[in-house]
């Protein structure tokens, strides 16, 4: 298709990285997705197995599967997906060690091959992550882009429109702070039918949604016992490179880095951002009721530790 452009990686070829590179292909806007993984033939045969669903799917963005980063050379966005999910049991943090010395790798040969991308990062712990592949790839900090907050915020969006009993298109939610224990669903934003969650639902039952949001990850890793969740992951990593791509400016929940907004500091945390071409074009403050602001400034102090740990990792 000649108005197709551009080139997108995902690194790595599990599930969450195929089905990120599927729905970017799908989208019909990029000239080349590129799925680079070590594990040899397995990102080919994905690539190849993807190519022949075009003629059905109605797409012609070409589709390249690869062990190495000569074929992801000047990528304008790069999602890495690389590392270890959890087994059931685990918190997404048991993964820091493991997987802070396999973005730091996968980040060094990205920034080499392709020193002008925008990096979305999804792999877990993931605001740690995120801060080490800003601080690896030496790239300015608005071009690194960490996704958790909109499948947070779709994961409460659902919990919400099943409660209520309306479509989800009927919900706004929102989710700030980390991607963990200390993650802040924000439901002085909730709205449903455009009325305020609180007048919809009562207190308690908004805590039990904004828990088993919390735990969102957990409970699908429990029930898969092998690997965790993709489909909503790969849909919300898919769309903000949409965002870049189409330099859209939407306003999304990102893992961004934070610099003075909402009175916080030095470290990458998930807040609403505006993305476009060069990543976050501008972070967006919103009203938060007191004790959210209070959640949010938490959160910001618990991985900012953790973010000083990982960069020695
Ligand atoms: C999740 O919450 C994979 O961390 C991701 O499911």
């Amino acid at each position: 298709m000649a108005d197709n452009r551009g080139k997108v990686t995902v690194v790595g070829a599990g599930f969450y990285g195929s089905t990120t590179a599927q729905r970017l292909a799908e989208y019909n806007i990029f000239e080349t997705v590129v799925m680079t993984d070590i594990i040899e033939g397995k990102p080919q045969g994905l690539a190849l197995d993807l190519s022949q669903s075009r003629s059905i799917e109605g797409f012609e963005t070409r589709v390249v599967g690869t062990n190495g980063y000569a074929e992801t050379e000047g990528s304008d966005v790069v999602v890495i997906t690389a590392g270890l999910p959890r087994k059931p049991g685990m918190s997404r943090m048991d993964l820091i060690g493991v997987n802070a010395k396999i973005v730091r790798q996968v980040t060094e040969n990205v920034a080499r091959s392709s020193p002008e991308a925008v990096l979305v990062i999804v792999s877990n712990p993931l605001d740690e992550m995120t801060a080490l592949a800003a601080n690896v790839s030496g790239f300015p900090r608005n071009r690194v882009i960490g996704q958790a907050g909109m499948l947070d915020t779709a994961r409460f969006t659902s919990f919400v429109a099943d409660e209520a009993k309306v479509p989800v298109s009927a919900v706004t939610t929102l989710t700030l702070g980390s991607h963990g224990d200390t993650m802040v669903p924000v439901p002085s934003s909730c709205t449903v039918n455009g009325k305020p969650l609180r007048d919809v639902l009562p207190p308690e039952r908004i805590e039990a949604l904004v828990d088993r949001t919390r735990n969102g990850g957990a409970e699908v890793v429990a029930l898969l016992k092998t690997g965790s969740a993709y489909f909503a992951p790969s849909a919300a990593a898919a769309r903000m490179v949409r965002a870049v791509a189409l330099d859209t400016g939407e306003r999304l929940p990102v893992c961004a880095w934070v610099q003075g907004e909402y009175g916080i500091s030095d470290v990458y945390l998930g807040v609403p951002a505006e993305i476009g071409a060069q990543g976050v074009r501008k972070i967006v403050e919103i009203d938060l009721a007191d004790d959210e602001r209070a959640a949010l400034l938490a959160a910001a102090d618990a991985v900012r530790a953790k973010q000083a740990d990982v960069a020695n990792m």
